[in-house]
């Protein structure tokens, strides 16, 4: 006999694959690599349905996506998920369980984070899957990254959460990238994180323009041209974020 699960039984009360991109420094490119993240894989997957979960009161990510929106496609901007500089964490994962296409089977939940958000606040990262940690080359933002994950290591460390959930594996995403050597350059500024280190974004003005208000999409167009390679690789790393179940010790190089 064959069993016919309804659209709340088990098989849909599974949570969507879910990926926050974070750091505490501003502009390394968290709201870009989510847009790409999003679109990507709402393309990629034609069954699936994607939620981009926009915490940033600054809404930059959702308001360049929210044109995009249909019945497989959600854009989430909602005042509550951040509030006076700290996440809600309870509204944030009622978002991430309660996505509103739940008659599809492969789900998927793209958090957009703004600066500043501090990890001993953010218990909702028990909730990911996958932490991608945008940041560009500059000294700056290398130390910030890595005070950024130095404060993730403790939250994953004690946290009670840490009985009931297994942490979200962590990838450094190098940003804004100019060559090779510099990519080398922060590998070795940062051989020492227990982390993954994805493949370089390399800088092109194409992206400058991601979150331009046009009536056409263009400009995500272009986009996409010059980043496929890149968004294929990005949307795969969620998908088989099964992978990535192993801590590194010390830096590991996708
Ligand atoms: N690879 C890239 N090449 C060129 N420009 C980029 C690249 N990635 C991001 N940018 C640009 O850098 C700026 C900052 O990017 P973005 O807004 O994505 O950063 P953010 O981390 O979300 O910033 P915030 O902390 O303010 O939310 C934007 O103007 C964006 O268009
Ligand atoms: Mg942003």
């Amino acid at each position: 006999m064959t069993r016919v699960l309804s659209d709340t039984g088990p098989r849909f009360n599974i949570r969507p694959k879910t990926v926050a991109f974070a750091n505490s420094k501003g502009g390394v490119g968290k709201s870009t690599l989510a847009l790409l993240m999003a679109l990507g894989l709402a393309t990629r997957h034609r069954d699936a349905s994607v939620s981009l979960i926009d915490l940033d009161p600054q809404a930059t990510s959702s308001d360049s996506l929210k044109r995009f929106c249909d019945s497989r496609f959600s854009v989430v901007s909602d005042s509550k998920n951040y509030e006076d500089g700290s996440p809600n964490n309870e509204s944030i994962i009622n978002h991430i369980h309660s996505q509103r296409s739940r008659r599809y089977k492969k789900r998927f939940a793209v958090i957009d984070s703004p600066a500043g958000i501090e990890p001993n606040k953010s218990s909702f990262l028990f909730h990911c899957d996958v932490l991608l940690i945008p940041t560009s080359m500059s000294d700056a933002d290398i130390f910030a990254t890595r005070k950024y994950l130095e404060k993730l290591h403790r939250l994953f460390q004690t946290h009670e959460n840490r009985r009931s959930f297994p942490p979200p594996a962590l990838v450094i995403l190098p940003n804004l990238v100019d060559s090779r050597d510099e990519f080398n350059e922060l590998r070795f500024a940062l051989q020492k994180e227990s982390a993954y280190l994805g493949k370089p974004l390399y800088y092109s003005p194409a992206f400058r323009r991601a979150f331009r208000e046009q009536r056409n999409d263009d400009n995500i167009k272009m986009i996409f041209k010059q980043a496929q390679p890149y968004t294929l690789w990005l949307t795969s790393l969620l998908t088989q974020s099964h992978r990535l179940e192993k801590r590194p010790k010390d830096l590991f190089q996708l």
